[in-house]
């Protein structure tokens, strides 16, 4: 593995704070131990109103400690106490200026990583395979996104990340934007270069964004990519609750103060969360947070020995291939991640969808996600030894039944050029719009997202002027069975177009 030497955070004395602390859940804990009466929300009254086989079957304690905002638990929109603590102790263990709980998962992270830094009318340089919730963001702002494409591998049919160049490039294009977006890791678990990637982005003296949601332990493990912060990103979010062990939709959200007002970031968060955050969620990530700092490195160690372990029996499996170290300087390659498991079907003969259904239906395996060509196991360390062997051993089984057995080879589709942007994704989003049939769009602005999977690339963002190659495309990929999504339509035969004689046109190149 590719690595820039430089010191994770895996030794519990680069902490400035007693990182075994849990500020949040020891107050919820004196909360309970105090035996105090509820006259507050939730309803339930610490469970005494819950729904009883609901209470029986998720226990007790979780409702005892399901409580709302009051002084001595704190507040997430006013912090003064154990969240104030808890998020500095967040900070410290990712080495950021500052850290903030986001209990709308990484989405609400991005969203406000945007808002925080770009405003209507601003440029902001993004990979064009984002997750929705980075247009949600643009959305929100009125940002204009100018587009960099990421590295398409045509072996296992996926997009890896943004290369230096690229951004390089970018950004002596468009040399007025004021911030820039990068993913990294990908979901399947691929690092580009940040490093040089927020190099580059400071020569211009504007802040990196990362999109970190599935990275939220590499800082701490020396056999995983480079981190956000070690890699002097400016801020960025990550989903503590996917890789590590928070309970879903607790995520954070890291600052470096140099580029980015910290306060801005608080103000943004408070106008998009709710004011009744769950403290059940806050608490586990307070202990999230815990348990990646102080045995983070060890737990990291058991789960890249097991991953490392099936990648080599699944590369044994005749008619799979999971890719590993031979793809690192491949085109968007910088490092991987080897807790994440891709494992390409193609020469089974069946699509990675067809898998994942044998799976889940024959085998009662569930993976993660399922494309054209592959299926993605997530590791972690709650991963056991038990469970990838059930896994090997269903693969072994697929593949007797499936591997040269005459089935043709699933066929790649090539992508059409990112079409002609004509108005801004608010406008656009906002407008008056028109239903058409997409056979029929050719040279309308889209009002709607289209997106393919795989590669997981937008086909059309609202705002883009549509071609005939997108048409075609769509009905391509509709023949192969993929599937092609977010309009409102759910079959996809209609578009919603903007209505031009309404449309404010913007000057973007
Ligand atoms: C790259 C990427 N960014 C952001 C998100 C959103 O994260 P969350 O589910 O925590 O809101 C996802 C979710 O899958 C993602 O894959």
């Amino acid at each position: 593995m590719r690595q820039d030497k430089i010191r994770k955070r895996v030794h519990i004395e680069v902490y400035k704070y007693n990182q075994y602390e849990t500020p949040l859940f020891d107050a919820l804990k004196t909360y309970v131990e105090n035996d105090t009466v509820p006259f507050h929300v939730p309803g339930h009254k610490k469970g005494v109103g819950a729904d009883q086989e609901f209470k029986e079957f998720i226990g007790e304690n979780a409702f005892k400690i399901d409580v709302t905002v009051f002084k001595s638990v704190d507040s997430l929109h006013h912090p003064t106490g154990p969240i104030k603590r808890a998020q500095e102790l967040a900070a410290d263990a990712y080495g950021s200026d500052a850290a903030f709980f986001s209990m709308h998962g990484t989405s609400g992270a991005i969203q406000a990583m945007i808002m925080s830094v770009v405003s209507s009318g601003d440029k902001i340089i993004i990979p064009r395979n984002v997750h929705k919730s980075i247009t949600a963001g643009i959305i929100l702002s009125g940002a204009i996104p100018v587009y960099m494409q990421p590295e398409f591998d045509k072996k296992v049919g996926i997009a890896h990340g943004i290369t230096p160049e690229t951004v390089k490039k970018t950004l002596e294009e468009n040399k007025d934007a004021k911030a820039l977006l990068i993913i990294n890791p990908t979901y399947y678990g691929v690092a580009t270069n940040l490093k040089k990637i927020a190099d580059i982005v400071h020569s211009y003296d504007i802040p990196l964004i990362v999109d970190e949601a599935h990275g939220p332990h590499l800082g701490f493990n020396d056999k995983l990519p480079m981190s956000a912060m070690e890699a002097g990103a400016d801020i960025c979010s990550q989903s503590t609750h996917k890789i590590i062990g928070a309970m879903t939709q607790c995520s954070l959200l890291q600052v470096r103060t140099k580029r980015v007002d910290a306060a801005r970031v608080a103000q943004v968060l408070s106008l998009l969360q709710t004011t009744s955050p769950s403290y059940v969620l806050m608490a586990s990530l307070d202990c999230a947070r815990r348990q990646i700092a102080t045995e983070g490195e060890a737990l990291l160690d058991k789960a890249i020995s097991l991953t490392s372990y099936a990648r080599d029996e699944i590369n044994k499996i005749p008619g799979l291939y999971c890719f590993g170290n031979e793809i690192l300087g491949n085109p968007g390659v910088y490092s991987l991640d080897p807790t994440k498991v891709t494992i390409t079907c193609r020469d089974l003969g069946i699509t990675g969808y067809d898998l994942d259904m044998i799976l889940s239906n024959k085998y009662h395996i569930q993976m993660e996600l399922s494309d054209l060509y592959n299926i993605l196991a997530v590791g972690s360390f709650g991963d056991t030894a038990e469970s990838y062997d059930k896994l090997l051993t269903a693969l072994r089984e697929i593949s007797a039944e499936y591997y040269g057995k005459g089935n043709k080879k699933v066929d790649f589709i090539d992508i059409p050029p990112i079409p002609k942007q004509e108005l801004i994704p608010r406008e656009a989003f906002n407008s008056v719009k028109s239903r058409v049939l997409i056979s029929k769009s050719i040279g309308m602005i889209s009002g709607e997202f289209l997106l393919a999977y795989p590669p997981g690339i937008p086909i059309l963002c609202p705002g883009e002027r549509i071609t005939k190659e997108i048409v075609d495309y769509i009905k391509q990929l509709k023949e192969a069975g993929l599937y092609v999504q977010g309009t409102e339509d759910p079959e996809v035969n209609y578009i919603k177009v903007v209505k031009e004689e309404d449309a404010v046109y913007i000057n973007v190149e």
